[in-house]
């Protein structure tokens, strides 16, 4: 699909909508970065003009970063209510993200898995995917079957986030908790997007490439319904 960003939020938000109309009470995959914000955009339009309900929904958030004071505006549970959450009518708790402020991180990365079984598992994820080719911050070399854990963000992807922290990769988190590549196989229908030239590299190996935990993002090539929605400039790189 190669069509300018708008294009490529308003199919995301079709999929996301139409779930909502068929299941009131479905349980979305939220992402953050730039790579979803045009989708939440469609997502509040719809709510407030179409009077598209998410009163029933429930979401898992993809990530966080560890040790983020609750109040800092980049800690992701903050951004997703911002970009999200607060614009439509999820239900009080009724999104949820890992605990990067755990005193036991591992134990609130297996809380969180439970939390997302407990739903019912993830009906619809939406992904945006680095520059490295991770997915969640799946980093280059993330087990094939990983689930909710710990992880050391890499030089790149700092570098990468770096712009929502004063352009100082310093301010960056060095870890982060993240659904695993397992944690998000198991969602029933992955939507990634990608737009610019800086995704074409990744989204040439996540489409064409040999899978492999050194592009993590090519593990979707094993899910049964994964949609990739691209822009001329991130399409590229494809044959
Ligand atoms: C964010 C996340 C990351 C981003 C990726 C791309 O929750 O999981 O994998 O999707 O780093 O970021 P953007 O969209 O900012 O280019």
């Amino acid at each position: 699909m190669i069509a300018p960003a708008e294009e490529l939020a308003v199919l995301a938000a079709d999929a996301i909508e139409a779930l909502l109309r068929r299941e009131p009470a479905t349980v979305l995959g939220l992402a953050t970065g730039s790579s979803p914000l045009k989708v939440y955009d469609e997502l509040a339009r719809r709510h407030e003009q179409e009077g598209l309900s998410f009163a029933r929904a429930r979401g898992f958030m993809l990530d966080e970063y560890v040790g983020l004071a609750a109040d800092h505006p980049e800690r992701y549970r903050n951004v997703i209510d911002t970009e999200i959450a607060s614009r439509v009518d999820f239900a009080p708790g009724a999104v949820q993200g890992p605990d990067g402020l755990a005193d036991d991180l591992p134990a609130a990365c297996a809380a969180y898995e439970r939390a997302i079984a407990g739903a019912g598992g993830v009906d619809v994820q939406l992904l945006g995917i680095g520059t490295d080719g991770h997915i969640a911050f799946n980093e280059p070399g993330s087990s094939l079957a990983s689930r909710t854990r710990i992880k050391t963000l890499t030089r790149q992807t700092r570098v990468d986030n770096a712009r929502f922290f004063d352009d100082d990769v310093d301010q960056v988190p060095t870890h982060c908790l993240t659904q695993g590549l397992g944690t998000i196989m198991d969602a029933r229908h992955l939507v990634l997007l990608a737009t610019g030239r800086h995704k074409a590299e990744a989204v040439h190996q996540l489409v064409e490439g040999p899978i492999s935990a050194m592009w993590p993002a090519t593990v979707m090539q094993m899910h049964p319904h994964a949609t990739v929605l691209v822009d001329d400039a991130a399409a590229s790189r494809l044959q």
